[in-house]
Formats: structure tokens, C-alpha cells, sequence
């Protein structure tokens, strides 16, 4: 059961997730991205980057570099399993070490990689509903991702 559901109903409404997990997360975090092709796991990384960097940066899916870095406040990887065959993959491009690091890790197509996952990550699962409604299931898997869904849940309700 996830903790956490969000319905959005217009792009906009997404950046007011991505803008609530930006408050939220903190060096460290893990946050993974589930859903099929263009369910919104590239677009919601967005909305997250764009809250937490000075200045626009673009945000696409990091299909052919894999591990994309962006300037913000917070130093955020981007990576997306979605071509890599394996775990073995994966660690093979320095995974590990950036997951253990103090950036904050955004993991398209993680369920390709699951056991290379810290057992601590935030799991959010995206369903397209119509053209721009979008479905996000939030799940904690730990007890820092316990702590970021109840701050989230917070944040949430106070920018209403
Ligand atoms: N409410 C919404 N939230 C997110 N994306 C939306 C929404 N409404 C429409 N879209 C559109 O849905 C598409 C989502 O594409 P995106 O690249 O984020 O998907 P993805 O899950 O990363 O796919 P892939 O697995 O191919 O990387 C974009 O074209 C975006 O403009
Ligand atoms: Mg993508």
C-alpha cells in the first residue's frame, strides 16, 4: 500500500509535487521512479531540479549518458535503468558510490536495478490517467523515507 497518493491533473499540478519533494529531500535521499514510457517519471524529475536549482536547467531523460548531474543546491544524479540489461550494469557505471554519496538520487526504470537499491529509498509509481492526468503512488520503504512521505504529506497540505 502506498503511503502517499497524488492526483494531478495539469503539468502545474505536478510541479506542486516535484516543489513539495524538493522541500523535503535532503542529501542523501533516494527516490525512485516506476511507470511506463511517458507516464511523467522524466517530468517530475524536472518539477523537482527546477525547485531546487537558481536557475532553469533542462531536464530530459538521461537515456544515452545514464547519469545525468545538476547544479542546485544539493547536488541531484538523474539516472535511468531503462537500457541498462542488469545490477552488473548499473555498478559498472560508479553507481554505488553515488548512491552512497550526499547528492540526492532520482532513479527512472529503478525496478530494472531493484537489488542494487539501498534499502532505504522512496518509491513513487506513476499511472497515466488521460492526456495530463497523472496518478502517483508514494511509498516509503524505511525509516528516512518514512520521514520524507510524512514531511511530504505535510508540505502538501500546507501549499494548498
Ligand atoms: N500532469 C502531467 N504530469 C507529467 N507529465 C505530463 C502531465 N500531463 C502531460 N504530461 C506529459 O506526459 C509526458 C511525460 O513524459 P516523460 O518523459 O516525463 O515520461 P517518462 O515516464 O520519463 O518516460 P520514459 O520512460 O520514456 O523516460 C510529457 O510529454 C509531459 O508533457
Ligand atoms: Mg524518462
Amino acid at each position: 500500500m502506498p503511503d502517499l497518493r497524488f492526483i494531478a491533473h495539469s503539468e502545474d499540478e505536478t510541479d506542486r509535487l516535484g516543489q513539495a519533494l524538493a522541500v523535503c529531500l535532503r542529501p542523501g535521499d533516494v527516490v525512485t521512479l516506476n511507470g511506463d514510457l511517458g507516464a511523467g517519471k522524466t517530468r517530475l524529475v524536472r518539477s523537482i531540479v527546477n525547485a531546487l536549482a537558481d536557475e532553469e536547467q533542462p531536464v530530459n531523460s538521461p537515456t544515452f549518458v545514464l547519469i545525468q548531474q545538476y547544479d542546485a543546491n544539493v547536488p541531484i544524479y538523474h539516472m535511468d535503468a531503462y537500457r541498462l540489461a542488469n545490477e552488473d550494469e548499473f555498478l559498472a557505471m560508479g553507481a554505488d558510490e553515488i548512491l552512497e554519496g550526499d547528492g540526492i538520487c532520482l532513479i527512472e526504470w529503478a525496478d530494472r536495478i531493484a537489488d542494487a537499491l539501498p534499502s532505504d529509498h522512496l518509491r513513487i509509481d506513476i499511472e497515466a490517467g488521460g492526456p495530463t492526468m497523472r496518478r502517483f503512488a508514494i511509498a516509503a520503504t524505511g525509516e528516512r523515507s518514512t520521514a520524507i512521505t510524512q514531511s511530504l504529506e505535510r508540505e502538501l497540505s500546507a501549499a494548498q
